[in-house]
């Protein structure tokens, strides 16, 4: 995939918004450029930034589990790829101008990618994506279609971290996605 390498070695060298100021590493993205599931989630946080990868810190532990509870893993099955690729300082969330900034990285993994499932992790991936006025706490785990993609909003592990109580409903959202994949993938 000559045009993947392309895309990722200019994204590394970015400097489209005042993230490159601050950043470490930027954070491209990890898995099979070639999966059927695309995960989005907000943007990389202090471990991502140090290690240039998505979700390797404690919220990172706990969504490998969630994926190995349903037999899936990030290297096989899913692409997972933040709506920022920098670290927004002491953790803030992306401004509306740094998530613009960032909009055609993603846009163009999107298009190599060509998933036929996005699922994407809390309500900031999930408003860019799916809808503005998501209500995430409510609408998680239901499918959202668009054109020949289905969306799927789930929480974002590090709120199931603040909240253990959410960890059911969390587990519960991988059972759901599993059985669409079975449904509509061919993995
Ligand atoms: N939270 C995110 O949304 N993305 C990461 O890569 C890490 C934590």
């Amino acid at each position: 995939m000559d045009n993947w390498n392309e895309l990722k070695e200019q994204c590394l060298n970015c400097r489209k918004c005042g993230l490159c100021e601050t950043r470490t590493n930027v954070v491209f993205g990890v898995g099979n450029p070639n999966a059927e599931v695309m995960f989005i989630g907000e943007g990389p946080g202090e471990n991502e930034d140090l290690q240039g990868e998505p979700f390797v810190g404690r919220g990172g532990k706990l969504l490998d589990k969630m994926l190995y509870s349903v037999d899936l893993s990030r290297e096989e099955n899913i692409y997972i790829a933040n709506i920022v690729k920098c670290r927004p300082p002491k953790n803030r969330d992306p401004k509306p101008e740094e998530q613009v900034a960032c909009t055609d990285w993603l846009r163009n993994q999107y298009k190599l990618i060509n998933p036929k499932i996005i699922v994407c992790l809390g309500r900031i991936a999930s408003a860019k994506i799916i809808k503005p006025d998501i209500k995430i706490t409510k609408e998680h785990g239901l499918f959202f279609k668009k054109g020949e993609v289905l969306m799927m909003p789930m929480l974002h592990p590090a709120a199931v971290l603040r909240d253990p109580r959410k960890r059911p409903e969390a587990f519960r959202d991988f059972q759901i996605l599993r059985e669409k994949i079975k449904e509509i993938c061919t993995d």
